[in-house]
């Protein structure tokens, strides 16, 4: 069996987020999320949930960070919730709030583990969205003010920090398609608050840099690569479509400080946009957008496969079998993580990479010994890390990789159906079980490789494993 080893000082971590995990609704005079008031709108979750105690992890962070160790983890990228900083969005900060991120922090650092946290992950302050949420330029104003407060409580013991999550996510399931709060359906709101993320994004990078001096600064954009459903012209041009529309539109900016002038004028066919003019952008926001950044965070679950629909409408169509698709219905595709990673590379040239989330939904009950089997999870980590190996001897300068999710956890609008962790969480007791793909990563971290063996179920036999 070949084992690929990765490169020396290469990070090793898993990812959570705070609306996902933490729960503690109302401790410490936490404020109301947009999230919050989404799960409370009927029909908004898939399983009528809501995130209010989710892992409970307000409570259960020692634990959790002793699971970490167990793991091995080199790094844990966790979030920061806005709202239990600064209940209102602005104004006064929460000192139990900052009090909480110090002392996790804190725990992280003494158990060897580097905190890796992301500043936004889509809990906007509810009081801020009264206020016109992302869709108001202020709120890009607050956001760095918001950086501000935390970077001078933590800023001393953190070298590295990611300002958003997913702006796509944000953006398009947010306020466009209405998936995600705040559930707008509006697609010219939706351009204008990728600008505002992005514009916030570039204006926290500085307040991060002078409050932090030294620190790394990054911003994690999801990356789904578009291959078209046939050769056709037509179908070429549907791909090219969904390219600029999802990650062109983020990464053209970042990198090269221009919206890509493909993706303006389909949002003009659209009806989106009235001209190529976008009227939310101001002088000198493209600088501040293009201000380098010291990393790239990337996010890879699948691939999109497209064709041109009736009246050349892109459309996107499935063409992997059942059995490929995971219980997101996304297509097991690895190969579309090496070639995205090295495509990026190669047009962004961005300085490091690390993928900063890559997982899979699968729910695998536990057996009559309590074991849970999760050989597929096991098989879809141990493809993409070798898909992310060829990248790296392709010459990509990824650094590190972050397993979505450490945890089972409240999963946006499906709730807690939709299982990525490598340990279960049980809903009523919310306590933790490893699964094999936990022991199997823990091995994976510790050699510091993969091996790339012929059967997923031949690594997933149990162990004593010590928590
Ligand atoms: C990503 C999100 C993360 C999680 C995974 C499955 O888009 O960043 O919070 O929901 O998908």
């Amino acid at each position: 069996m070949t084992r690929h080893l990765f490169p020396d000082g290469f990070i090793w971590g898993a990812a959570t987020s705070a609306q996902q995990i933490e729960g503690g609704r109302h401790e410490g005079g936490r404020g109301e999320s947009i999230w919050d008031r989404f799960a409370a709108s009927p029909g908004k979750i898939a399983d009528g949930s809501n995130p209010d105690v989710a892992c409970d992890h307000y409570h259960r962070w020692r634990k959790d960070i002793g699971l970490m160790s167990g793991l091995g983890l080199d790094a844990y990228r966790f979030s920061i919730a806005w709202p239990r900083i600064l209940p209102a969005g602005d104004g006064a900060p929460s000192e139990a709030g900052l009090d909480f991120y110090d002392a996790l922090v804190d725990g992280l650092l003494e158990a060897g583990i580097r905190p890796f946290p992301t500043l936004y992950h889509w809990d906007l302050p509810q009081a801020l969205q009264d206020r016109g949420g992302w869709g108001a330029r202020d709120t890009a104003r607050i956001f760095a003010d918001y950086a501000a407060v935390v970077a001078r409580r933590l800023g001393d013991r953190i070298d590295q920090w990611v300002t958003h999550n997913e702006p796509w996510c944000i953006a398009t399931l947010g306020h466009e398609e209405g998936h995600h709060a705040p559930g707008h359906l509006d697609p010219a709101e939706g351009l204008r608050v990728a600008h505002h993320l992005l514009l916030s994004h570039g204006w926290a990078t500085g307040v991060l840099r002078d409050t932090a001096p030294g620190a790394k600064v990054g911003i994690v954009q999801n990356h789904c690569p578009a291959y078209p459903a046939t050769d056709s012209a037509a179908d070429r041009d549907a791909a090219r479509w969904f390219d600029g529309f999802f990650n062109r539109w983020y990464l053209d900016p970042l990198f090269r400080g221009a919206y890509p002038g493909d993706a303006i004028a389909d949002r003009i066919a659209a009806g989106h946009l009235d001209g190529p003019d976008l009227p939310f952008v101001r002088e000198g926001d493209l600088e501040v957008i293009a201000a380098p950044i010291d990393f790239l965070g990337f996010n890879y679950y699948s691939r999109v496969v497209m064709k041109a629909g009736p009246e050349g409408r892109p459309e996107a169509v499935r063409m992997a079998p059942p059995e490929e698709l995971t219980d997101m219905e996304w297509e097991v595709y690895p190969e579309g993580l090496h070639e995205s990673l090295v495509q990026v590379a190669r047009d962004y040239a961005p300085r490091k990479i690390y993928i900063t989330e890559n997982g899979a939904a699968y729910d695998d009950p536990p057996d009559a010994e309590g074991r849970i089997a999760d050989a597929r999870r096991i098989a879809y980590l141990r493809d993409h890390l070798l898909a992310a190996h060829r990248a790296i001897a392709d010459g990509v300068p990824l650094a590190g990789y972050y397993a979505w999710s450490l945890l089972d956890n409240f999963e946006w609008g499906f709730g807690y159906e939709k299982k990525f962790g490598l340990y279960a969480v049980d809903r009523e007791t919310r306590q933790r079980t490893p699964k094999d793909s936990a022991h199997w990563y823990r091995d994976v971290v510790s050699a510091n490789g993969v091996d790339a063996s012929p059967s997923p179920q031949t690594q997933g036999e149990s162990r004593a494993y010590d928590h």
